[in-house]
């Protein structure tokens, strides 16, 4: 069984008198436990169909199932609590008004995690698993740094306990130190908690060395789905093709040394 299925799933958009065609025809699989990656160039749909797994936007036509049963438009408290969004820029996704520690606190309460009594020190564990001291919560979003800040939206996203966390862009806004230390996090808590990721981006040496299975997206539609190592070694669509022609393929680290390199450099 898997734990998502996207099954032919189509959105339009109306803007004024013109149809935009975001997705067109859309259908695959995720299993439990698997990093699947989602690429593509901008505008070709990925951030739609994260909205649409979300429930934050519906789909046109197709629909898409969680463990076998048809995901509703207008989605409960418990079906909102099974997936959780990370996306690029957490500053728009934490109350600015709130501390961290609010925030969290908030989270556990809506979704009655753990006992009342508690939830403050499972705020602080959730800190703690992200990196972050305790004393982190007293503070708001705005005195932190992006990584910082990146981490408190993933520490949220944990707070829910969902299995299947999609993650939009989560490391673009960052620089490419933060980036990677960001990506070693994300890795560790799959292990640790056993999740399954969506993971949306556009940095192809970030797909290689997080992800099992990418999907390829072009203008709406999915030209490529496969295990990391066929999409990159044997590519058999020519979008797909160019695509990994286009950007340099580098380790992590050695990107990261490049662009310290760089730095110095200027
Ligand atoms: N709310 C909306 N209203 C109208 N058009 C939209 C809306 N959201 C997305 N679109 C259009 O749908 C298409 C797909 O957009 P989407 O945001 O899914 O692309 P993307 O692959 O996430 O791009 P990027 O890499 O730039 O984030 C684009 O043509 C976009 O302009
Ligand atoms: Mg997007």
């Amino acid at each position: 069984m898997s734990l998502l299925s996207v099954y032919k799933v189509s959105k339009q958009f109306t803007v004024g008198d013109s149809v935009v065609q975001a997705l067109d025809d859309v259908s695959f699989d995720v299993q439990e436990g698997e990093c699947l990656a989602i690429v593509g160039e901008s505008g070709s749909g990925k951030s739609t169909i994260a909205n649409i797994i979300l429930g934050i936007y519906s789909a046109t036509e197709g629909s898409v199932l969680y463990k076998d049963k048809e995901l509703p438009d207008k989605r409960g408290k418990a079906l909102r609590r099974a997936i959780q969004l990370v996306q690029q820029n957490p500053l728009s996704s934490l109350n600015p008004r709130r501390t961290i520690g609010a925030s969290l606190r908030l989270a556990l309460d809506v979704h009655g995690i753990g006992e009342k009594k508690d939830r403050n020190g499972m705020v602080e564990t959730l800190l703690e698993e992200v990196g972050l001291p305790s004393e982190f919560r007293h503070r708001s979003p705005a005195a932190l740094s992006g990584g910082q800040r990146q981490r408190v939206a993933i520490a949220r996203a944990l707070a829910c306990q969902s299995r299947l966390v999609v993650l939009d862009e989560p490391t673009s806004a960052l620089d490419v130190l933060v980036q990677a230390r960001v990506l070693k996090l994300l890795e560790d808590l799959k292990q640790r908690r056993n999740l399954t990721y969506i993971f949306i981006t556009h940095d192809l040496s970030v797909v290689r060395n997080i992800a099992d299975r990418v999907a390829v997206f072009e203008k709406g539609q999915l030209v490529e789905i496969g295990s990391t190592t066929d999409v990159f070694e044997d590519p058999k669509n020519p979008y797909t093709r160019r695509l990994m022609a286009a950007v340099p393929i580098v380790g992590r680290d050695e990107q990261a040394l490049r662009d310290k390199l760089s730095e110095t450099m200027k």
